[in-house]
């Protein structure tokens, strides 16, 4: 389209969008009012998950730590452990120093600007945008992958929105028509993306505030919209998980401090598929003794560039082994380790070895 006529387009979409969002609008725990540390909390536990998902670990986190100065003082395997599931736990180590920055930096007031936004550890530009309209008011934008799938539907525009241009095109022209109520706004444009103007060619039009201007929708193509160039195949790597029990204590070992998962405690494994003898070798060679090894089922865990196709084996084991191994009791495990959710396949297992018999089905903290 023209830019003028897209102008005019963008221009009568927050006299249409707003009043269907007052209408329509979710009641989520993050918008009971505009206190920019929970609004901070909530965008960063948004990324990548969704807003169901997040509801529950959000209170959690606030009731545990309500406030900057308590999420700055908070020890790190108490951050992992309310993160727990949630995944992308760097997500919640720059959030703490964010704070800490904040309290250092800015006398403990979230910056308003997205300038100063943008210098906190994890926050982009969404991110920044997010926090500036919803908490402030201010007139800036926040685009996510959703408010890019509504706008190349209603303008039609065919181009990747995997480009990274694909963003800040959409700022600009969604800055240039921001409404007063800017947080309103991109909040009304998010809500729209996830309850009505729906991926994988399934938009629900006939619910839509915004039917009557879309041109994607006018020329029959708004189940082709987004255009996105095709994802590079993730990258598989098969591993072995060893689940080795010891006097009702779980062996787990910290991962290396940078990369996927960084410092995160799991049980050990081995690269590749190992057959029983070759785990049962690897044991001897960590100097235990051991019980028969039962095999585990097979599970897979996609993370954003790599694919776990894992097995495993359980066993029970006698010796020292290596130093590197924590030995961990079930308690312990609920209360002082978060075990990523990469390994929920095997919590069952887990669960049935460790946790006392009284205790089994009982629901416990950790949501997969
Ligand atoms: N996704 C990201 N931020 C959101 C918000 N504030 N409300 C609903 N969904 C969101």
């Amino acid at each position: 389209m023209e830019d003028q006529a897209e102008y005019d387009l963008l221009k009568q979409m927050p006299g249409l969008l707003l009043p269907w969002y007052d209408r329509h609008s979710r009641v989520l725990p993050w918008r009971e009012n505009q206190d920019p540390y929970r609004i901070w909390v909530s965008e960063i536990m948004l990324q990548q998950t969704r807003v169901e998902a997040v509801k529950p670990y959000f209170e959690r986190f606030l009731a545990a730590l309500p406030t900057l100065q308590a999420l700055g003082a908070a020890p790190e395997e108490e951050l992992l452990k309310l993160w727990e599931g949630l995944g992308y736990y760097n997500r919640v180590r720059n959030l703490q120093k964010g704070a800490r920055e904040v309290l250092e930096r800015f006398q403990g007031r979230v910056p308003d600007s997205v300038e100063e936004l943008r210098t906190l550890p994890g926050i982009g530009d969404y991110t920044a945008g997010a926090i500036a309209s919803i908490a402030y008011d201010k007139p800036v934008c926040a685009v996510d992958g959703n408010v890019l799938r509504v706008l190349s539907r209603l303008l039609c525009d065919r181009r990747d929105i995997t480009e990274p241009s694909a963003k800040r095109s959409a700022r600009e022209k969604l800055e240039a028509v921001i409404p007063k109520r800017a947080g309103d706004f991109n909040q009304a444009l998010m809500e729209l993306g996830a309850v009505v103007c729906l991926p994988n060619g399934e938009p629900r039009c006939e619910d839509c505030p915004l039917l009557k201007l879309c041109e994607g929708r006018k020329q029959g193509v708004e189940r082709e919209l987004p255009h996105k160039a095709p994802k590079k195949p993730r990258k598989k790597e098969e591993k072995t998980v060893l689940l080795l029990f010891r006097e009702n204590r779980l062996a787990l070992r910290k991962r290396p401090p940078k990369g996927l998962l960084a410092g995160l405690f799991e049980p050990p494994s081995l690269p590749g598929t190992l057959k029983k003898e070759e785990a049962e070798n690897v044991l001897k060679d960590w100097g235990f003794s051991f019980g028969p090894l039962l095999k585990l089922p097979a599970a897979k865990h996609i993370f954003t560039h790599v694919q776990w196709e894992m097995t495993g084996f359980l066993t029970e084991v006698k010796g020292k082994g290596i130093g590197e191994l924590v030995w961990v009791s079930w308690e312990e495990l609920q209360k002082e380790y978060a075990l990523p959710s990469a390994f929920k396949a095997y919590v069952p297992e887990i669960e049935a070895h460790l946790k006392p018999k009284e205790k089994q089905g009982e629901k416990d903290l950790r949501p997969v």
